[in-house]
């Protein structure tokens, strides 16, 4: 039966496992890229294929508005749909209720329904305007669960509130407590038998919340590991520095059971992906390699930090918009086999950049997709053959 999950070794450097789906199996740890609106912006499913990506996370909220969930489940699933045939991933929506913008439970209603980014989070579930025609929404724990079952993807999450960072305690208790009653309605909405989209293979994942307060993060592991979730989410808040985060992930982490897969949601960054890892997290998910590359920016390895401090975004990556590479005729990375490396030098992605071509962005989403996979198959190596020191200096630098 699908889904499934095994550890096949533990280390304090981060764990193997695999996740058996009905599409295809998941080598843990894996990097989910994000195709929100079940495409991987500017890039093909076919060439995603070609650069070895394991699997998609698409998004519940985008979806339903548009094309909307029955179109997507007369094609067969949201994998089907898109052309894609490996594993696949629904996140519920809870993050993008978030990132509407108007914080949480416990803070009354901001926004107005002419401001048309109208948000009313209430005990039933979460009521917007849709971003498409202005017709109103409730995105409830059980409608999340009825369109990801539509969707079809061979994992999906509960319905949470993604708790932010400045808020208090009692703030983040509240909203915390809410995304526990949510996620109950989320399981029980699940396992029902008779819901029109039931799917056999589907698994559940929980969310653990609780901002970065240690005893709630406690609490909502215990409440997660109470109930026959397949995995869990940790969500939410997790600080404003790595340092912070890799507290937060010490509470987070502390009781969760080993048994199942643990995603952390919207991470990452490089070096957060090895300490996460490290900690025990099996899954990532993050639109930084994709939104990045259609930004100009191309991840690199610290072998090349030193050669260009003026072009960097950020530490490890550089801004081929930057007039430091109009004649910079070598590739992104000399040592990269991906194909925009084989062809394309930085003067010419420049160009391209400057010339505001399509292509640009997709050939440097390119190269960040497939530095992400073979940083992912180096660190899976790296953990079974016991050299993640050395794995970590050479894509982290410390
Ligand atoms: N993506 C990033 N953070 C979150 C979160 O807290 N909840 C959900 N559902 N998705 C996320
Ligand atoms: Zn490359």
């Amino acid at each position: 039966m699908f889904p499934k999950f095994t550890v096949k070794k533990n280390t304090p450097y981060g764990r193997l496992g695999t996740i058996f789906t009905a599409h295809g199996n998941i080598s843990t740890p894996s990097f989910f890229f994000c195709a929100t609106k079940a495409t991987i912006k500017g890039v093909d499913v076919w060439t995603m294929e070609t650069l070895n990506t394991p699997v998609i996370l698409a998004n519940t909220y985008h979806l339903m508005l548009q094309p909307g969930a029955e179109v997507i489940a007369k094609s067969g699933s949201v994998g089907t749909f898109m052309g894609w045939s490996g594993p696949t991933y629904t996140d519920s929506g809870g993050y993008q209720i978030f990132s509407l913008g108007y914080g949480c439970v416990s803070q009354e209603i901001k926004g107005s329904p002419r401001s048309g980014r109208y948000l009313k989070i209430s005990e039933n579930g979460a009521t917007f305007l849709s971003y498409r025609d202005g017709s109103t929404w409730c995105l409830t724990p059980e409608l999340s669960i009825h369109v990801q079952q539509a969707l079809g993807a061979d994992c999906i999450f509960t319905l949470d509130e993604c708790t932010p960072y400045h808020i208090s305690y009692e703030q983040t208790r509240a909203s915390m407590e809410q995304s526990h009653r949510w996620a109950k309605r989320s399981l029980t909405a699940f396992l029902k038998e008779d819901a029109p989209y039931k799917r056999s293979y589907q698994g559940l994942y929980g969310i653990s919340q609780g901002g970065i307060y240690p005893d709630l993060r406690c609490q909502s592991v215990d409440f997660l590991n109470s109930m026959p979730f397949f995995g869990h989410g940790i969500g939410g808040s997790l600080g404003k520095t790595s340092a912070q985060m890799r507290e937060v992930l010490d509470m987070a982490l502390e009781n969760l059971c080993p048994e199942r897969p643990i995603h952390l949601l919207g991470i990452g960054k490089i070096q957060d992906i090895f300490d996460g890892i490290a900690k025990g997290i099996d899954t990532f998910d993050c639109v930084i390699p994709t939104r990045l590359g259609r930004h100009g920016g191309a991840l690199i390895r610290p072998h090349y930090w030193s050669t260009a401090h003026e072009a960097y975004h950020s530490r490890a990556s550089i801004n081929l918009l930057k007039a430091c590479f109009k004649n910079d005729h070598r590739p992104i990375d000399e040592t990269c086999t991906c194909p925009t490396c084989q062809r394309y030098t930085r003067a010419y992605l420049h160009h391209l950049m400057k010339s505001k071509e399509i292509s640009a962005g997709s050939a440097l989403t390119i190269h960040n997709v497939f530095f992400m996979n073979s940083m992912m198959e180096a660190i899976r190596d790296g953990i079974a053959l016991n050299s993640m020191k050395d794995v970590r200096l050479q894509w982290v630098g410390d």
